[in-house]
């Protein structure tokens, strides 16, 4: 059977469908593509989970305690900084930060040196951090 309209001649219509079918079909992939970029791009990086504990939210404690003496250049004998992002993720997966910290009040190596131990609930944020995977932010 022909497809034929009341006002347009056959050929016409043919041509209508083989011009915006196509477009159609390239607007609508385009539009896919948008999408999945923009999720890409904002999925990985934003933490939208307010559960979640990150760098930020633990970031004082080495900033107001221990960069007393692990700053950068690092003062009183402290062998490294916990300065960065860096710093700190690589004294948790290399250099026992969580058990440096977590020993008893007056226990030998127990950070910060020469004490008092970190209140238990600032040691819960940081071991909470290390379990949900070290987040920048
Ligand atoms: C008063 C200075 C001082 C403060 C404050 C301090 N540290 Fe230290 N830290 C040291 C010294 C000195 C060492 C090296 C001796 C040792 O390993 O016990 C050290 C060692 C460490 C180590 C072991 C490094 C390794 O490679 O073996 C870690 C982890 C650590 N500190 C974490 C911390 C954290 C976390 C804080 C803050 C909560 C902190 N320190 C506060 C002086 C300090």
């Amino acid at each position: 059977m022909r497809w034929t309209h009341k006002y347009l001649e056959p050929d016409q219509v043919l041509f209508m469908k083989n011009f915006f079918l196509p477009i159609f079909f390239v607007g609508a992939l385009f539009m896919g593509c948008t999408a999945n970029t923009y999720d890409d791009i904002t999925g990985p990086i934003e933490n939208t989970d307010p559960e979640e504990v990150t760098f930020q939210d633990v970031n004082f404690v080495f900033q107001n305690v221990c960069q007393a003496c692990h700053s950068n250049p690092t003062q009183n004998g402290a062998p490294m900084p916990l300065v960065t992002f860096d710093n700190v993720v690589d004294a948790v997966q290399n250099r026992g930060l969580i058990d440096r910290i977590s020993r008893n009040e007056g226990a030998p190596g127990l950070m910060p040196l020469g004490g008092p131990r970190l209140p238990q609930a600032t040691i819960d944020l940081i071991v909470q951090w290390n379990e949900d995977g070290l987040l920048e932010e």
